[in-house]
């Protein structure tokens, strides 16, 4: 009798904690996906996009004749082997002049509030009139690059067959180039496959690193599907990042572009989806390696110093955010 009463005890208290357990097994089972949805990086989606307009902006971003003296392509300064850009601190245009800052990645910006480093273009398509037009980039001009490419029967065809009504304009040249910057999305990074509900995509380091990441606060800034973009911020919040620095322009950020004193040295934050392939770092591409742009993070963005073990643990994160495109990781 007694023992009957026991057992009877003990079925009934694993069916409870069972009653309790599974169902929230079960359920975290069937959505681990929305179980990380709510985090404050978000995982990045294959775009979808018009593939001819695609297959024109990829020649077009390819093609030199987008410059003065033929000798530079947007891919020159954003190689899409480098992740997006040319892993020098300042970039070399035409006739070998120097430019005023470091070129960001061209991958993942269709996600960013606005393009340059001080957000002076609102869309890709006003972004990419820039190089073209600016003198140490590409030195050229719309009416320059129209007449090349119009001398040319395979662009005429292209531009025809998509632009029936149009052909060869600035409107079109920038709209297919603006596209096919819209189809430069990393999917499936390990990081991102985490968040989609794989548990195991990222190992113990990098979960940790992720952990850090939000700890210190990063994730108050880098954030969003393109682990930043999606804001502005000064740059040396808490210490004067300029203050032994020789001035230049370009160190006045968003100050150049709206004039108000409250957005000298304001940057939009980079995404970091593929930091760990973009060095050097900065604005001003003064700093070389990932470990020394986070130690300048700490110190200037959060007033504090992060011990090396943790620098390691973030940068391991920022690997499982580098993902794939056209199916093979950068
Ligand atoms: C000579 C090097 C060079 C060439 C050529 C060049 N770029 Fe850039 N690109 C840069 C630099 C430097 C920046 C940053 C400029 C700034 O923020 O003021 C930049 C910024 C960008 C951005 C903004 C990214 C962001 O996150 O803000 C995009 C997009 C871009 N370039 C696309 C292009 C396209 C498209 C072309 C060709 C039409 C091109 N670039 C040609 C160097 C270059
Ligand atoms: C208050 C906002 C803020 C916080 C917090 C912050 N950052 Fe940044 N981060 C920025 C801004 C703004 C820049 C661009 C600065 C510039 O170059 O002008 C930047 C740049 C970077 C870069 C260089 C990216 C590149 O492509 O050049 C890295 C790497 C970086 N941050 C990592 C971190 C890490 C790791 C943390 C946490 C330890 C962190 N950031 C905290 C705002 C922030």
């Amino acid at each position: 009798m007694e023992r009957v009463k026991i057992t009877r005890f003990y079925f009934f208290a694993a069916a409870m904690v069972a009653t309790m357990i599974l169902p929230s097994w079960s359920w975290a089972e069937k959505n681990f996906s929305s179980k990380h949805m709510n985090e404050p990086i978000q995982p990045l989606e294959a775009p979808v996009v018009d593939k001819h307009k695609v297959a024109l902006g990829d020649k077009l971003f390819h093609d030199p004749r987008l410059s003065a003296d033929d000798s530079i392509s947007c891919a020159s300064c954003h190689s899409l082997d480098l992740g997006g850009t040319d892993n020098q601190p300042r970039s070399l245009g035409i006739k070998g002049q120097l430019g005023a800052v470091n070129a960001p990645t061209v991958f993942n910006s269709g996600f960013n509030l606005a393009q340059f480093w001080n957000g002076r273009a609102s869309t890709l398509e006003e972004q990419a009139a820039g190089p073209i037009h600016n003198p140490v980039e590409m030195g050229s001009n719309f009416k320059q690059v129209i007449e090349k490419l119009s001398a040319d029967r395979e662009y005429v065809q292209q531009f025809q067959a998509i632009y029936p009504d149009q052909g060869i304009t600035s409107e079109t040249l920038v709209d297919a180039i603006a596209t096919f910057e819209r189809s430069l999305v990393t999917i499936d990074s390990p990081f991102d496959r985490y968040l989609r509900g794989e548990e195991h995509a990222i190992n113990a380091r990098e979960k940790r690193g992720y952990e850090l990441f939000q700890d210190y606060g990063c994730v108050a800034c880098h954030q969003g599907k393109n682990v930043g973009g999606n804001m502005y911020q000064k740059f040396g919040i808490m210490d004067d990042y300029f203050a032994k620095k020789t001035l230049t322009d370009a160190d006045n950020g968003r100050f150049s572009v709206t004039g108000f004193e409250e957005d000298r040295f304001v940057f939009k934050v980079p995404g970091l989806r593929l930091a760990v392939l973009t060095a050097p770092y900065f604005h001003n591409g003064s700093t070389e390696t990932l470990e020394e742009a986070i130690n300048t993070m700490a110190h200037y963005q959060l007033g504090r110093t992060i011990p090396k073990e943790d620098v390691e643990y973030i940068i391991d994160f920022l690997h499982s955010l580098v993902g794939q495109y056209k199916g093979k990781t950068l």
